[in-house]
């Protein structure tokens, strides 16, 4: 069994330090760092964008995976493809009615492709994309916001995906993300997730970010 991949979301992290933040996320064992972009047009809420991705992108400790929950992700990708410590990119399903020329566009600007489901929208729309993606997620709360309760009727279709990749012999990533923690973390591990991303947990669940990215690594085992 390969090992479970953490990337824990700095929309946790203490905003006066990012820097700081990151650097204790590589000295906790993290994998990578999910950075999420909110437009309040796609979701509700505003995070950060390109000057402050820029910004921390310049010493990442670690590589970053940019989650891009905008509308028209496609006029952003080549801007956000530009930062070297960006490792991929992930895009929504609901947001791209032109959903194969989108991760063409991530792949040809040199990322790994990633998309993002909705709790609401079905397996069926990576069908005939599955192929082309380095990872699909699927989001086990509404984005929008960190600290979300975690989504039980997602486990069904972490499954599914799961057999899904498993059928076609792809090694496509099954990510998830939202109200990840211990106890969630074993549970989406055993229906076939293999890259958790963890913002609350990580940086405020545990006693520190180590202590949480260990009890994760423990409780997927
Ligand atoms: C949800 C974001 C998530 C979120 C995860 O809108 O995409 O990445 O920050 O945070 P937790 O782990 O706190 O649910
Ligand atoms: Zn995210």
């Amino acid at each position: 069994m390969k090992d479970i991949i953490i990337s824990p979301s700095i929309l946790s992290a203490d905003f006066r330090c990012l820097g700081e933040q990151m650097e204790l996320l590589a000295q906790a064992g993290c994998d990578t760092i999910h950075v999420d972009v909110m437009d309040g047009v796609f979701v509700p809420n505003i995070s950060f964008g390109q000057a402050v991705m820029k910004t921390i992108a310049k010493d990442a400790p670690l590589p970053m995976d940019v989650h891009l929950m905008i509308v028209e992700p496609g006029r952003y990708i080549e801007e956000f493809a530009a930062e070297k410590a960006v490792e991929s990119i992930t895009v929504h399903v609901e947001a791209c009615p032109h959903l194969d020329r989108v991760i063409a566009q991530i792949a040809e600007a040199g990322k790994k492709p990633g998309v993002a489901l909705n709790p609401s929208t079905p397996l069926s729309t990576i069908e005939w994309v599955l192929e082309k993606l380095w990872m699909v997620m699927i989001m086990t709360v509404n984005p929008g916001f960190g600290a979300q309760k975690f989504i039980p009727a997602q486990l069904k279709k972490i499954e599914q995906l799961r057999k899904m990749i498993d059928d076609r012999k792809l090694d496509t990533v099954l990510g998830v993300d939202g109200g990840v923690n211990r106890k969630t973390a074993a549970q989406v591990s055993a229906a076939g997730a293999d890259y958790l991303v963890a913002g609350n947990y990580i940086f405020h669940g545990e006693s520190t970010a180590r202590a949480a990215a260990e009890a994760i690594r423990e409780a997927c085992k």
